[in-house]
């Protein structure tokens, strides 16, 4: 049992950018209203901190704010597309090591309408690795590169949450999704890594779905999942395909934990399309600031809030994202005086939100990992070049010609499809190209074979951009195959 803190916790709060401002002021009224035993220290994240110089757009008060208190509540913040500055929800959650993000979602029909029925299912999406890792090239004229970063700790953290998550909230199912038929090496680890968890955990019942397919399910029968564990991307987009089924993606809200800190926020993001206007849903916000309470151990402030949320909502006040009769829909401050009006209700139809007197939410980043593989060979290397000749076998010629040593030749490809040695079925169309070379006794290699190989390709005036040795563990290969190898 948790004991009841009547001290006010002081939290980091930031307004945030486009229906942030007007988001947060509606929260933070209901939240006071409610007697939320919190202090907030506001600081400036994002465009404002953007506009002052700050390259990764956290002031320097933002940064000891967070440090201090451990736990930042945030408005959606605006990330410019195809280039300019970088995420500053990606750096929180990188920075503070917040590997789990956190993402309930659930149907509240028949007062908000949704083609689904009896959803209630919880998105738990690894938070700090896979393409979010932003570790991106541009090699040659014609490519680039995004790293797709994933480790075998990272996987197992996440795997480990959500199995603790279910059992600990008595969850009796989760779903696995991966791309492991294609991406056989990294999608690969994540659903090896739920396999080997899976096994401790016998009484929940656990599958394993192509994202794919997992995806379009989630959409068409929402009701059949119940916790989703899956990698950075896929936890986005599932998440907003969720919450958008749910009835609007204004309405979820999302919790990010770590080691050093915790955020809370909604699923959504800065609505520059609708900012200003006074009409956004809190919701999602408030749904965030629900989770907050819950792990700051207010769970009696945050069911009084979320019962008076669900009231309303059955006594049919809605924004407009959800509102079947438009012109009756509330505006974001009208919204929220009517939360706040409802605050001691408990809904009727919906099912009304429940105390956590032992605060299932917050739990603690599992240590455990489990090290399956021990011994590492180098066998062999990738070569990158940048060459914008067209023909395999003329570049081929060249590539034979270099000082291989230990090395040899093995195939050349391009766009993962082999196209030297043989007779490729199709024409190159970039200017970039992978050499695989490999140990000629099978044997492991080493640093100076590699240098040696480099060399060559320097004397030969064939442009080398990257490097990527192949390895095995346990004699198991830790590279892909190239498509016709
Ligand atoms: P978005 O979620 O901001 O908007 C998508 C659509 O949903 C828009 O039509 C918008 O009007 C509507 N919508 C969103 N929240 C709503 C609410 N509370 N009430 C009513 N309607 C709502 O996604 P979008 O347009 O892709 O991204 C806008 C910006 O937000 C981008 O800069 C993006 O990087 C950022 N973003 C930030 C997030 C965060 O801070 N955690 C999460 C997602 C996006």
């Amino acid at each position: 049992m948790t004991t009841k803190t009547q001290k006010k916790v002081p939290v980091t709060v930031a307004r945030g950018d486009g229906i942030g401002p007007e988001i947060m002021d509606a929260t933070m009224r209901i939240l006071e209203a409610a007697g939320a035993r919190i202090e907030p220290e506001y600081v400036t994240l994002g465009e404002e901190a953007f506009k002052q110089g700050i390259m990764n757009g956290v002031t320097d008060e933002a940064w000891e704010s967070i440090r201090r208190t451990g736990i930042l509540f945030k408005s959606p913040l605006t990330t410019p597309q195809g280039g300019g500055y970088k995420s500053v929800n990606v750096t929180m959650r990188k920075t503070f090591g917040m590997f789990a993000n956190v993402r309930p979602v659930r149907t509240f029909e028949p007062y908000v309408y949704s083609k689904h029925k009896g959803v209630d299912m919880v998105i738990v999406r690894e938070n700090e690795e896979d393409l979010y890792a932003g570790i991106e090239y541009r090699q040659t004229l014609n490519t680039c590169h995004s790293v797709k970063f994933m480790s075998r700790t990272g996987s197992e953290m996440i795997i480990r949450y959500a199995f603790e998550y279910a059992r600990v909230n008595g969850r009796k199912k989760i779903t696995c999704l991966v791309k492991d038929n294609i991406m056989k090496i990294s999608d690969g680890l994540f659903h090896k890594t739920f396999d080997l968890v899976g096994k401790e955990y016998p009484e929940i019942e656990q599958e394993a779905l192509i994202v794919d397919i997992g995806m379009a399910r989630v959409a068409d029968t929402p009701e059949n999942f119940d916790v989703v564990v899956t990698l950075n991307l896929y936890g986005d987009i599932v998440s907003d395909i969720a919450s958008q089924i749910s009835g609007s993606v204004g309405v979820a809200g999302s919790m990010n934990i770590g080691r050093g800190c915790a955020m809370f926020e909604a699923v959504h993001g800065s609505a520059p399309d609708i900012a200003g206007q006074g009409i956004a849903n809190p919701s999602g916000l408030l749904n965030g600031a629900i989770l907050m309470l819950e792990h700051l151990g207010q769970g009696d402030v945050a069911s009084n809030i979320g019962n008076a949320w669900l009231a309303a909502i059955e006594g049919g006040c809605h924004t407009g994202d959800i509102a079947e009769d438009k012109k009756k829909a509330l505006s974001t401050s009208e919204f929220a005086d009517k939360v706040i009006a409802h605050l001691g209700k408990k809904p009727k139809g919906l099912q009304a939100f429940k105390v956590t007197d032992d605060q299932p939410l917050k739990m603690p980043a599992p240590e455990k990992t489990t090290k399956t593989q021990r011994d590492k060979k180098i066998i062999g290397v990738d070569v990158f070049i940048d060459w914008d000749g067209t023909d395999p076998q003329e570049l081929g010629g060249r590539v034979e010609k270099t000082q291989t040593g230990h090395l040899g030749l093995l195939a050349i490809s391009s766009r993962g499809l082999k196209m030297y040695p043989g007779k490729a079925e199709t024409k190159a169309v970039t200017d970039h190209w992978r050499c695989r070379f490999k140990s000629k006794s099978g044997k492991e290699i080493s640093q100076r074979d590699i240098r040696d190989l480099l060399a060559s390709f320097d004397l030969l005036n064939l442009k080398w951009t990257k490097l990527e040795s192949l390895c095995t563990f346990d004699g198991e290969a830790g590279y892909s195959m190239m498509q016709g190898e």
